[in-house]
């Protein structure tokens, strides 16, 4: 569909926000690729018109691309015209004012961004980023008008522990604590275990769904309509086996968000 291009890209946010389901209906499957620090200027392009001309019309699963933020500009015109979604990896907790380096959730808005990486796990590992903060920045999104993406996941310390869902559950409460139960319908949960992040091992169907199924469980009124997402070394191989497993309800990428061929069979997968 032509698309002038001065209107933002395609869904508009009430649209978006339409897309979790409510209760009782399938929830629409939903697959994130997150670059990480990865890319440039030509590389994208070519990346970003490969996965353009593989995903055109409606299709019956949302896609979101996350980029790095100087490259925001540059995916939100390659993707225009396009149903693909954009999103950031990342945002400040603050509105504005002398944070170098930092990027609010409202110039996120302001580059069409839709959707927004919360509480990564290499976020709160390398950057040191607590639950509170994690918590803060969900709000802040929110309140951008934004979708925040959360992400909760144990070490492989916890899983041999057995404590999973207790670190699991502790980081949903946090940020349940701070904002309420409620928003969860404009937002979306990604399981990704530390472990299986950028490893190559992936939770087996068994290890995942326990998991998926305890934090549907948590979600009070909200349990059947909000998506949450696997994420942790999918790939087309072992992604059809995961999406067909009752509570998980797309993928989020890492590294096979980068090649177009992958990306695009994950992305038919969940269809
Ligand atoms: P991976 O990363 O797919 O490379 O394991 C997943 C993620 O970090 O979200």
């Amino acid at each position: 569909m032509f698309k002038p291009s001065w209107l933002p890209l395609a869904p508009a946010l009430g649209e978006v926000l339409l897309l979790s389901k409510a209760s009782n209906a399938k929830r629409r499957q939903l697959v994130v690729g997150n670059w990480k620090m990865n890319g440039n200027l030509r590389e994208n392009a070519d990346l970003l018109a490969r996965i353009t001309n593989g995903w055109q019309g409606e299709r019956g699963a949302d896609v979101v691309i996350c980029p790095p933020f100087p490259y925001l500009s540059q995916a939100h015109e390659c993707l225009r015209g396009s149903s693909i979604i954009l999103g950031a990896q990342t945002v400040s907790e603050r509105d504005k004012g002398a944070f170098t380096g930092e990027t609010s959730a409202s110039m996120l808005a302001d580059l069409d961004c839709k959707f927004v990486i919360i509480g990564h796990n290499e976020r709160r590992r390398m950057q040191h980023e607590s639950d509170l903060q994690v918590a803060q920045k969900f709000e802040a999104v929110q309140k951008a008008g934004l979708i925040p993406i959360l992400c909760v996941g144990e070490s492989l310390e916890d899983r041999e522990q057995g404590k999973h869902l207790e670190t699991i559950s502790r980081q949903l409460n946090v940020v349940f604590a701070h904002t309420g139960k409620d928003v969860f319908d404009k937002a979306v949960l990604a399981y990704e275990p530390v472990w299986a992040v950028g490893t190559g091992k992936t939770a087996t169907p068994e290890q995942a769904e326990e998991v998926h199924k305890f934090m549907r469980s948590q979600l009070g009124a909200l349990a059947d309509s909000v998506r949450i997402l696997y994420g942790g070394s999918v790939k087309a191989h072992n992604a059809q086996q995961l999406f067909a497993l009752a509570d998980i309800d797309g993928a989020l990428l890492g590294g096979a968000s980068l090649d177009a061929d992958e990306f695009l069979a994950i992305c038919k997968a969940a269809e």
